[in-house]
């Protein structure tokens, strides 16, 4: 489904206050969306392969798909809904702001904080560019190892995984030395990645915590789940509360009060023009 389905924009069913107690979020086994979640995960889990992540390093790594600014690709969001979500169904671009302006609630002093909210999920415009979501959106996992225990629908979904019949890839560490640290893992393919070599290619001149915070924040097995510890490196170790503090807002702004998003413009325009100006590659 490409275009927000506005019959689902509003939902009826979720009592907005109840849906801000921290429980009802994440909730992966029950809800009015669970299957189209489930159906995402399972072909992500399918199809995310080493093999196939290489490939799309390769398509992607050169950045010839569009010219647009920072805020034309957040306009493009509202194009599309994430069908790995449980949480949300109106259009990115409200949870984009949504989340940078909880940021900065809490955070008033940390202007790139506030723009890595706006900029997090940007490299969902993978699927405006024909990708299918499940090589788009939802949690990501490192490849080429075996998946642990607080990946979701771990135990129903990789079956069909040619990666799990292939020794090389199938042990606990797989591929990888201990410890080698995340920036030498392969992760499954997404928007985390994706837009991770976006701001590395374009030349963001943003702290190395918001590049980080952007590359992994979709890394729940890791972040929220404490698994994959045998590849973390000390600076995994050093990062992961930037990425926990980031994540209580990527998750927790989400409910259907909706931002006045033109009144916010302004202000973060102002900070797309102090760190990531102009005409980007992507
Ligand atoms: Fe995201």
């Amino acid at each position: 489904m490409m275009g927000p389905d506005p019959s689902l924009v509003y939902r009826p069913d979720v009592d907005p206050e109840a849906a801000k107690h921290k429980g009802s979020f994440r909730n992966y086994t029950s809800g009015p969306l669970l299957d189209r979640v489930f159906t995402t995960y399972k072909l992500m889990h399918t199809h995310q392969t080493v093999d196939f992540v290489r490939s799309k390093h390769a398509q992607f790594g050169g950045f010839s798909y569009k010219k647009m600014t920072v805020m034309e690709a957040v306009d493009l969001l509202d194009g599309l809904v994430d069908e790995s979500d449980p949480d949300v169904d109106f259009p990115n671009s409200f949870h984009a702001f949504q989340t940078a302006e909880g940021i900065r609630k809490a955070h008033p002093d940390k202007d790139w904080f506030h723009l890595v909210g706006l900029l997090h999920d940007l490299g969902k415009v993978l699927a405006l560019f024909g990708e299918p979501q499940w090589a788009v959106v939802g949690d990501t996992f490192p490849v080429g190892c075996r998946p642990q225990a607080s990946v979701v629908f771990c135990n129903s979904t990789f079956q069909d995984n040619t990666d799990l019949q292939d020794p090389r890839y199938s042990t606990e560490l797989g591929m990888y030395q201990p410890h080698c640290g995340l920036d030498r893992v392969l992760m499954s393919w997404g928007h985390d990645e994706y837009m991770y070599q976006v701001m590395k290619f374009n030349k963001f001149s943003l702290p190395p915590e918001a590049f980080y915070i952007i590359r992994f924040h979709s890394f729940y097995p890791w972040h929220t789940g404490n698994d994959y510890q045998q590849l973390c490196s000390p600076q995994d170790l050093a990062m992961l509360p930037w990425v926990q503090e980031f994540n209580k807002f990527d998750l927790y702004t989400k409910c259907p009060d909706l931002p006045d998003v033109d009144t916010l413009r302004p202000y973060y325009q102002g900070l797309i023009d102090k760190y990531c100006p102009g005409i980007l590659s992507w």
